[in-house]
């Protein structure tokens, strides 16, 4: 932390000028599923939004494409689905002008690096990852090695850019357990290169889906989508789970067990959110009306995100500016690491002679 590294800053005609940052630097992201959900605004997005906002980092945000093949995919979608994702990215407010957003396969770098730190990854740590083992069960007919050593590729995003604050939720704690194992093992067999990261946990508790049961995910069918329409969200939010035990009005509630609850501590203002849980577990609020008011709050809020949205669909030239822009400033990073991942390896001709 606060050490002097070089931050490669694009300069003119694609010339790369290194400069010198005392900021930390986060890096963090989010696979290009398409339509995001309010989880991922909540949980990811809007996190992500403050700690730029609080300007004491340096950061970078990458639509993680190349993780998302591990799982199989249709190929015609995948396209749309990481401008869907970067649009998100800046029409939930992190601003270009401020931060370095670019796609992970515009970087090959990543998939270099991550080759390297595959020599000082145990095959047993990666066995024993939750994530590995939940998707080898869902995926039986495609267990490949991608799934096996996406921590790795995980551990690579992070350290090519020799970033220490890396914000993420309570499930990907355990791969980021595991880059600052890979971290400590590197620098123990080659020297002191990456700084060691840390995770930062979103402080939004894990959103559920509609159904209450499972993390609220796309793929599960269970989300509310940054994109529905507010009748949408209203429709789904009157089917949302609740506390089994309050039945009707006048039932005692259980904020704390209650997944419309946690949607409005990510939603609703303090004041207001004290008087639902007070009313909720009085039970004079009815569960009824008090969706209406997350759905009030949800809409309020995400209205301004789907105008934003909308408008850089209508100009996706500028979305891609963006991300070439992004692209060069983060390559210029990954080159300079990578120079010196190779010469603290002993690789390549500039070592010879
Ligand atoms: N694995 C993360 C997820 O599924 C996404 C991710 C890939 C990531 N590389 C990262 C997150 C690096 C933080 C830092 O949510």
């Amino acid at each position: 932390m606060g050490q002097i590294r070089a931050l490669a800053v694009a300069g003119s005609g694609g010339y790369v000028k290194p400069v010198m940052s005392e900021r930390a630097r986060i890096f963090s992201g989010m696979q290009p599923t398409g339509g995001l959900h309010v989880g991922n605004y909540s949980g990811a997005l809007k996190g992500w939004v403050n700690l730029l906002d609080q300007g004491t980092y340096e950061a970078l945000f990458c639509v993680v494409d190349a993780h998302a093949v591990t799982i199989e995919y249709d190929v015609k979608q995948m396209p749309s689905r990481i401008l869907e994702t970067a649009i998100a990215y800046i029409a939930a407010g992190l601003d270009p002008e401020r931060c370095t957003i670019f796609i992970q396969s515009d970087v090959p770098e990543h998939m270099e690096l991550a080759w390297y730190l595959g020599s000082v990854t145990p095959m047993g740590d990666l066995g024993r990852m939750t994530q590995f083992k939940e998707k080898s069960e869902q995926h039986q007919q495609n267990v490949n090695a991608g799934i096996f050593t996406y921590p790795i590729l995980m551990a690579a995003d992070v350290l090519l850019y020799k970033a220490t604050v890396v914000p993420v939720g309570d499930d990907q704690v355990q791969h980021l357990e595991l880059a600052r194992e890979i971290c400590r093992k590197f620098n123990a067999r080659y020297g002191a290169v990456f700084p060691e990261p840390k995770p930062l946990l979103s402080s939004t508790p894990r959103i559920l889906g509609i159904d209450g049961k499972s993390k609220m995910s796309k793929s599960r069918g269970n989300a509310i989508e940054l994109d529905d329409e507010p009748r949408v969200v209203e429709k789904k939010l009157k089917s949302a789970f609740t506390d089994p035990l309050k039945v009707r009005l006048g039932d005692p509630g259980r904020p704390e067990i209650c997944n419309i609850f946690t949607m409005h501590t990510a939603f609703t203002a303090p004041p207001a959110l004290a008087e639902i849980d007070a009313t909720c577990r009085s039970g004079a609020l009815g569960c009824g009306e008090c969706k209406m008011r997350l759905r009030d709050a949800i809409v309020r809020e995400l209205t301004p995100f789907r105008q934003k949205s909308a408008e850089l669909r209508k100009d996706p030239r500028r979305v891609l500016n963006v991300l070439q822009d992004g692209a060069e400033r983060a390559h210029g990073i990954a080159r300079s690491t990578l120079r010196e991942v190779h010469h603290a390896m002993g690789l390549t001709s500039r070592s010879l002679g």
